[in-house]
């Protein structure tokens, strides 16, 4: 680890530029220090930077026990709390991953179709013609319609409604930089009252808590076993029998609804930003939808191969998630030819992989048709991280973006309020477009083009 490249400066001032703009970091050292170096960002003085495919290859393939990764995932403790799988390590983590992960695949996963399809048509009825609306605000309603669906089983009663409104609320003040900030400050997490920053974030989680603990009540008290997740929970029992803890379902149930929504409705937005700014793209797709006829079955629509490369390359220029989550070693081990010392914690960093040009050639260009010509390994091309800690909800979330853009495409014409190129920004610990990508409904849409 000693003979690997360092960041040059001050520990605070790594940490502060990595707050305010990630990219521009991890640009600026990688093309000085290649795929493997040493970030110092504030009281973490041993973030090993990787972007090899092979480096990142053996750290997914190597034996899980020899990693934590749930402490290192710290920063989300105060929102989602000490049982959220994300925290987890070991055998608590393997059995919550191995509860949590049937709904979001196969059979179950595709009973969401009709959902997702009906809540895109609802909410673009909404949006006046030629009225600009904030296209990331609008995904991010039709996410957490579907989760809180697929959490829940209901969407139509009132607390439901309440708790999209107040997790929205909640997540517009917890992504900000300044919030992000704060998070990696633990002495300065002190409840000054309603208007300090931490005072204001514990009574909207407080109101949040409440609404769910009363949900857990109700469906305790009813006996109701319904498909969705809080049912299967709640039915489950551990090896020795025993149900899961209010607290314990509180943690879980708020992991997904927020793990669930954030991050599809930006890979959503950035779709549709570059389907936008590419007409002969969004063109080509046009044809591919048209050629499943008039009412596709949502299956059919998950198959198609260019709206897959779509939303692969969205995936792959900009990451939502541009590091998978630090894993830090428990003993001493050698990975991509370094020795690297317990304690140690090892990035594999999916922004950085993405834009190698040794893989992606003019990387920066969005160009879908590269996912056709050629095939990527889950080290090459790994938006949803890897191995024991890959993302639970991946299928699910693929599945509802091929969904939800082909349902906008195939019923109404948008076009971007402006044509300048859109900058990635932080939002949290997830990158998304700057400002939001204002979009417009415009009149006449003339259905598909009518396929050859
Ligand atoms: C485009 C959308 C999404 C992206 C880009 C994304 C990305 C990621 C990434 C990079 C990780 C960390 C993996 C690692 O460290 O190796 C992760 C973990 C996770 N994601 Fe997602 N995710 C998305 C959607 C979802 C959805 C829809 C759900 C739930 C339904 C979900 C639930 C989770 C959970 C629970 C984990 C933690 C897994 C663990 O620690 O074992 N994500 N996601």
């Amino acid at each position: 680890m000693s003979s690997l490249p360092a960041v040059p400066q001050h520990p605070l001032q790594q940490l502060l530029w990595w707050i305010a703009q990630p990219l521009s970091y991890l640009d600026t050292w990688s093309s000085r220090y290649g795929d493997c170096f040493v970030a110092r960002l504030g009281e973490y003085n041993n973030f090993v930077i990787l972007s090899h495919p092979d480096a990142i290859a053996q750290l997914f393939a190597a034996d899980p026990s020899q990693f934590e990764v749930g402490k290192a995932n710290r920063l989300l403790r105060p929102t989602l709390g000490d049982n959220s799988v994300l925290l987890l390590d070991g055998d608590r983590h393997r059995q919550q991953r191995q509860l949590l992960m049937p709904p979001f695949h196969g059979e179950r996963m595709k009973t969401y179709g009709q959902l997702i399809c009906e809540t895109t048509q609802h909410v673009a009825q909404q949006w006046q013609l030629e009225q600009p609306f904030n296209t990331r605000a609008a995904m991010q309603a039709i996410s957490l319609q579907v989760i809180l669906k697929a959490v829940f089983g209901l969407t139509d009663n009132g607390r439901c409604q309440t708790l999209q409104a107040l997790l929205q609320r909640l997540l517009t003040y917890t992504t900000s930089r300044l919030w992000f900030g704060l998070a990696f400050f633990p002495w300065l997490h002190r409840d000054l009252g309603a208007w300090s920053p931490w005072g204001r974030f514990l009574r909207m989680r407080q109101q949040i808590d409440d609404l769910i603990y009363a949900e857990i009540c109700d469906r305790r008290q009813q006996f109701f076993q319904g498909s969705d997740i809080l049912s299967l929970l709640l039915a489950a029992r551990d090896e020795s029998g025993t149900a899961m803890t209010d607290r314990e379902l509180r943690d879980e149930l708020m992991t997904l609804l927020i793990a669930g929504h954030e991050t599809t409705a930006t890979a959503l937005t950035w779709a549709l930003y570059w389907l936008h700014r590419y007409p002969q793209t969004k063109a080509r797709l046009q044809v591919e939808l048209a050629s499943l006829g008039d009412s596709p079955d949502p299956i059919a629509i998950s198959r198609l191969p260019y709206l897959n490369a779509v939303c692969s390359e969205t995936l792959r220029i900009y990451p939502v998630a541009f590091i998978a989550a630090p894993r830090v070693t428990q003993i001493a081990l050698k990975i991509g030819g370094h020795r690297f010392e317990a304690g140690t914690y090892l990035i594999p960093c999916i922004y950085l992989t993405h834009h190698r040009e040794d893989l992606f050639p003019n990387s920066f260009e969005f160009r879908p048709e590269r996912f056709l010509e050629r095939q990527f390994t889950a080290a090459e091309f790994l938006p949803f991280g890897g191995s024991n800690r890959r993302c639970i909800g991946a299928a699910f979330a693929l599945f509802e973006m091929k969904l939800v853009l082909a349902t906008l495409l195939r019923n109404h014409s948008l076009a971007l309020v402006d044509s300048s190129p859109v900058a990635p920004v932080r939002r949290g610990v997830t990158i998304a477009p700057k400002g939001g990508v204002p979009m417009v409904k415009l009149n006449g849409f003339s259905g598909l083009p009518v396929p050859e």
